[in-house]
């Protein structure tokens, strides 16, 4: 761009000032990042280069090949309120730039030494301009290519409260990754290259393909899981989502980007996780990235001093373009391991459908109606024939709540009372297995319908609590399941950054639970015993969710143990699909009617359904 056409940065009248979302920008070294790199790509950036050093508390130097800031405008740059990217108020509803507050350079300066080495496209030589803790302190001319790099020293070396709030260096840096990995991924047509104490980290090659700038910032088995999201019109929604066969314990993973800057917006990640309602457990959570893009006069981005998060004008409609689009991605895709649907048929009576498929061997679909007087029960196991009934009814799930559904009509089968608990079916004989699915038992109280899968969880749930001694769980008999098991091969499990930090920070505590980890090179650790329960289970896959579920905080020991026992349990569980003999079937249900808490696995999908007389004999009309 030449000098003439390049809008000019000049210092913004009070009353805009006053407009803009106001407060503390930079919040951390990430923050840095997430600021310097912006003010590039704002520049019209193609490559931008980025390096850290001890986790950015040392040195962040960003550097790009953009328009450069015109000699006499350094001072400007640096100064509160100055910018290039907006002239009046209403400029702040048409915002396109990522920049527009003209606080962001001028934030970091005062707490670093900032250097800015500039060089616009016709200037003859760099210019430079050395600031700390917001005094110039050096200023003149310096040799360097057209473009602009942005070196910050000593961050917060003058605030030593802001200091005390940051975490291990190595913490801080994975999350700088993170935030370079969030411009690639808003901005695929950027190569960016990101290195951390001289390594290069990511090199996303900036070629415009979504998915190239995907695969540089993602692990390589989360990458394979991705499916693509495809939506056009007035607001159009791209992007690239976990099929639900995979999934995490937080909800960190969905990156969200709104017209080309990454947000927070807590009805849009509702949205993409509506989407997947009833294809994961309760406490499970999508990954993906899910792109955005609308006029911009329907998006408010100045609602945070970091401009972390945005507003629409119209929430709901944005809402629902996002959660079709994901949602028809969902149904696109390949089948996934488990398909929940609750529906309501016309008479307002409750019904519950729920289909399960299988890529691998089984193809199981189960339907379980309850029209009012009748059951019909119905199982296909044959592989596809399930498939017709499935498409016919395939349509959004109802926001409704599945247990409400469920429950809805007194004569229907239901999930135990959870105060009655699953010691009231004693004894429980099993009867046989419908297909590879579910399992037929006899109680007392009726016939007894049991998920195998959702049952197992539940057991090996309590019992692991049992043997790591935790309340809610039941020691003794299949208490050995949490003990450690020494691994035949052990697994060499490649991590991110920031699984190492929670594993350092809990490495005691994984121990404990019947783990053997150790460091086996940089970002890399090696399993060598993993619960005895788990042991034929994938350990590499078993451990990065384990690290998922660590967090960084301060929470006690025993919420831990409950979330990895159920994930361990989670692993270790037979799936539905998975034929039991007679004497496994029996086992399983002897153990099911001691464990404690409730007849819901630790997901909170039901166990057991009763059929009980009284039921029966309606739906047969057979007045008792
Ligand atoms: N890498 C860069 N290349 C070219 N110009 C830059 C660069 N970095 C900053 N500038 C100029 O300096 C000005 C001030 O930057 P600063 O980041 O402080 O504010 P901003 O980007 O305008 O708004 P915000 O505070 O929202 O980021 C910008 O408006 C821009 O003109
Ligand atoms: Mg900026």
């Amino acid at each position: 761009m030449s000098d003439v056409q390049r809008p000019r940065i000049h210092l913004l009248p009070p009353q805009i000032a006053d407009a803009i979302a106001a407060g503390e920008v930079v919040e951390r070294p990430a923050s840095v990042v997430k600021e310097l790199c912006e003010n590039a790509l704002d520049a019209g950036a193609m490559r931008v280069e980025v390096d850290i050093e001890g986790g950015g508390m040392v040195r962040i130097r960003v550097s790009d090949d953009g328009d450069g800031i015109a000699a006499g405008e350094m001072p400007l740059a640096v100064a509160r309120h100055a910018t290039s990217k907006i002239e009046e108020v209403d400029d702040l509803w048409r915002v396109r730039s990522l920049g527009f507050r003209g606080e962001a350079l001028a934030s970091i300066a005062a707490v670093s030494e900032l250097c800015i080495t500039s060089r616009t496209h016709d200037a003859d030589a760099a210019t430079l301009l050395r600031v700390r803790a917001a005094d110039v302190v050096e200023q003149g001319a310096a040799a360097a290519a057209p473009g602009t790099s942005v070196e910050v020293r000593d961050l917060f070396f003058n605030t030593p409260a802001r200091m005390r709030f940051l975490r291990s260096p190595r913490t801080e840096t994975s999350v700088c990754i993170r935030a370079v990995g969030d411009m690639a991924l808003s901005h695929p047509e950027v190569a960016f290259t990101c290195r951390c104490d001289g390594r290069t980290v990511l090199r996303a090659p900036g070629s415009g393909v979504l998915r190239d700038a995907l695969r540089a910032t993602m692990r390589a088995d989360r990458y394979a899981q991705l499916i693509d999201v495809a939506i056009e019109g007035e607001v159009t929604v791209s992007g690239a989502i976990s099929e639900p066969r995979m999934h995490q314990a937080t909800r960190g993973g969905m990156v969200l980007i709104v017209n080309r800057r990454r947000v927070h917006n807590r009805a849009l990640l509702a949205a993409t996780e509506e989407a997947y309602r009833g294809l994961l457990p309760g406490d499970r959570h999508p990954f993906g990235v899910v792109v955005v893009e609308l006029d911009p006069n329907g998006v408010d981005v100045n609602v945070h001093p970091t401009k972390r998060e945005v507003r629409f004008r119209e929430e709901g409609r944005i809402f629902a373009v996002v959660q079709r689009a994901c949602w028809a991605a969902l149904q696109g895709a390949a089948p996934s391991s488990a398909w929940l649907q609750w529906d309501t048929s016309p008479g307002g009576v409750p019904a519950a459908f729920l289909t399960v498929r299988d890529r691998g061997e089984h193809h199981a679909a189960a339907s379980l109606r309850l029209p009012g007087m009748g059951v019909e029960w119905r199982s296909l196991v044959e592989a596809g024939e399930s498939t017709g009934a499935q498409s016919e009814t395939a349509t959004p799930p109802a926001a409704t709540d599945a247990a409400v559904a469920l429950t809805g009509g007194d004569d229907d089968a239901r999930p135990l009372d959870e105060s009655t608990g699953l010691a009231a079916l004693r004894p429980l004989r099993a009867v046989g297995q419908v297909g590879s699915a579910w399992l037929v038992a006899e109680s007392p109280r009726g016939v007894v319908l049991v998920d195998p899968h959702a049952a197992h969880e539940k057991v090996l749930y309590a019992e692991l609590l049992g043997a790591w001694g935790t309340a809610g769980g039941v020691a003794g008999r299949g208490g050995e399941g949490g003990a450690s098991q020494l691994l035949l091969l052990p697994a060499v499990v490649e991590c991110e950054a920031m699984q190492i930090a929670r594993f350092e920070a809990h490495a005691e505590f994984v121990e404990s639970c019947g783990f053997t980890l150790e460091p086996f090179g940089p970002n890399v650790l090696r399993c060598t015993a993993v619960p005895a329960a788990a042991r034929d289970t994938d350990a590499a896959r078993l451990v990065h969710e384990l690290l998922d579920t660590l967090d960084l905080g301060d929470r006690p020991a025993s919420e831990r143990q409950h979330r990895v026992a159920a994930l361990v349990a989670c692993h270790a569980a037979v799936r539905l699909g998975d034929p039991l003999d007679p004497t496994e079937q029996q086992r399983l249900l002897d153990r099911l009617v001691d464990a404690p808490g409730g007849t819901t696995c630790p997901h909170g999908r039901p166990t057991v359904m009763v059929l009980d007389d009284a039921t029966l004999r309606r739906a047969f009309r057979r007045p008792g």
